[in-house]
């Protein structure tokens, strides 16, 4: 079986509906928190994305049953607790793993997984997971590449989850996790105040845990003896919908983002409307009108409520085209930059300096091959790919099916000429 890829022909103004899905990073962790629960667990618009799978793949050996329902709904029940093993093919494929470890630690009293390596964007490390489960009373080791964390019973404690690039979403989710069956109080400070982390929280409450602060930094959760389950619908994914802000903004387009949350893309949409794109909060989501001259502008990626560094990548595609200097730094994963030499090939004109990029606005970017690195790099090219001159092809896109479902369709469904092809095709 061949890779898939892209095929697009730039140039057409997109204009219509997209609805934008449940949120890929509030989904992966919910979905590992169900190793905390007795009960059934229902969970309503989780995204059919790769990361998905592989983690029902990677519960599935967990012992946690899942599958979707007719409704659309996706199900998990714990089966069996016996393994707590998160093996290194399974994380080398998904970072994102690390979510098991504080469910598996809290319910089952321990856990062993691989040590997740590097990746694309970085280096990303779990120091700050294994600062909070020590906080809880767990013991740590590293074993041969694994992580082994074990506690007969975790105690409530307090934490400092703050690191040198701030505070840390999934680590702040390990610590929740971890702490919801812990006796006693623990308080989380400098905890992510992500729209994720507090969907994360509102999922464990409804299950029966006692967790207060979601959204602020410090966070307060009270141990109980035990979690149910309970049904559940995920926000909207804010990066997907931030996406496709930017393709209706650099088609000179007009989109109707459904299923948004403004008040989540707060720090995106100032960055818009400096740039000259209006973004109208409608009933049914946002309204984006683009400006036919982009203004340059600066933007410095930060935990939220700051600009995402999700959406770095792609606010930098359509600043390849603003009339002027534009500078963006990135102070979440300083290394997040591999987009940069494909824009080049396109015809960008962007500068390096360590974790910041100076980008030289240019009339227009030219179709050309290139290739995916990342998940959201992936999606930057697309972008570009839509505005650009001719053909683009964007190998590689299994790094953008892990976290947009059928990007390609609900392009074409507003007027962008986009296919997806496989290696193998003629
Ligand atoms: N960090 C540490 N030590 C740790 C953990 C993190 O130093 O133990 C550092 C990281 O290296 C980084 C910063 O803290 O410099 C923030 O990382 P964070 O832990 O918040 O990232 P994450 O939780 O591993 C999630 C998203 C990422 C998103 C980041 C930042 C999921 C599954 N992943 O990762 O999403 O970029 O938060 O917002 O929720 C994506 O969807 O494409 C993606 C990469």
């Amino acid at each position: 079986m061949g890779l898939d890829y892209f095929r697009i022909n730039g140039g057409n103004r997109l204009r219509g509906r997209i609805r934008v899905g449940g949120a890929k990073n509030a989904a992966l962790p919910i979905m590992a928190a169900s190793i905390l629960c007795e009960g059934e667990v229902i969970l309503h618009d989780i995204p059919r994305v790769a990361d998905v799978r592989s983690l029902c793949e990677l519960l599935g050996k967990l012992g946690v049953e899942s599958d979707w329902r007719s409704d659309g709904a996706l199900r998990l029940v714990v089966r069996d607790e016996m393994n707590c093993k998160a093996e290194y093919d399974m994380v080398r494929k998904m970072r994102a793993s690390i979510c098991v470890l504080g469910p598996l630690l809290a319910k089952r009293h321990a856990a062993q997984i691989s040590m997740p390596g590097g990746c694309a964007i970085g280096d990303r490390p779990i120091d700050l997971h294994l600062r909070a489960v020590q906080k809880l009373g767990a013991e740590v080791d590293l074993v041969s590449g694994d992580i082994m964390v074990k506690a007969r019973r975790l105690r409530g404690g307090e934490m400092f989850l703050g690191g040198p690039f701030g505070s840390t979403v999934l680590g702040t989710g390990t610590a929740m996790m971890a702490a919801c069956l812990a006796d006693g109080l623990t308080v989380i400070e400098m905890a992510a105040c992500e729209p994720e982390v507090v969907d994360l929280a509102n999922f464990l409450n409804a299950c029966g845990a006692s967790i207060s602060g979601q959204g602020t930094p410090r966070i307060v959760i009270e141990g109980v003896r035990r979690l149910g389950g309970c049904e559940y619908r995920i926000i909207p994914d804010r990066i997907e919908a931030g996406t496709y802000m930017v393709a209706a903004a650099i088609t000179n387009g007009e989109l109707l983002i459904e299923n948004c949350r403004v008040d989540h893309l707060l720090a995106f949409i100032d960055r818009l409307s400096a740039i000259g794109v209006q973004v109208q909060k409608t009933g049914e989501g946002a309204e984006v009108t683009s400006a036919r001259r982009l203004e340059p502008v600066d933007v410095t990626t930060q935990p939220f409520p700051g600009f995402a560094t999700d959406l770095q990548a792609q606010l930098m595609s359509l600043l390849c085209l603003a009339d002027g200097n534009s500078v963006i730094t990135e102070k979440i994963f300083p290394d997040r930059f591999l987009h940069v030499a494909e824009l080049s090939r396109m015809g960008a004109r962007i500068r390096k300096e360590g974790p910041t990029c100076i980008v030289s606005g240019v009339k227009r970017l030219v179709g050309a091959p290139v290739m995916a690195s990342d998940l959201r790099a992936s999606a930057a090219l697309v972008l570009a790919g839509l505005a650009a001159r001719g053909t683009t092809v964007v190998n590689r896109i299994y790094h953008l099916d892990r976290g947009y479902v059928s990007m390609e369709e609900k392009l074409r469904a507003v007027g962008a000429d986009i296919e997806r092809r496989s290696d193998g095709d003629v």
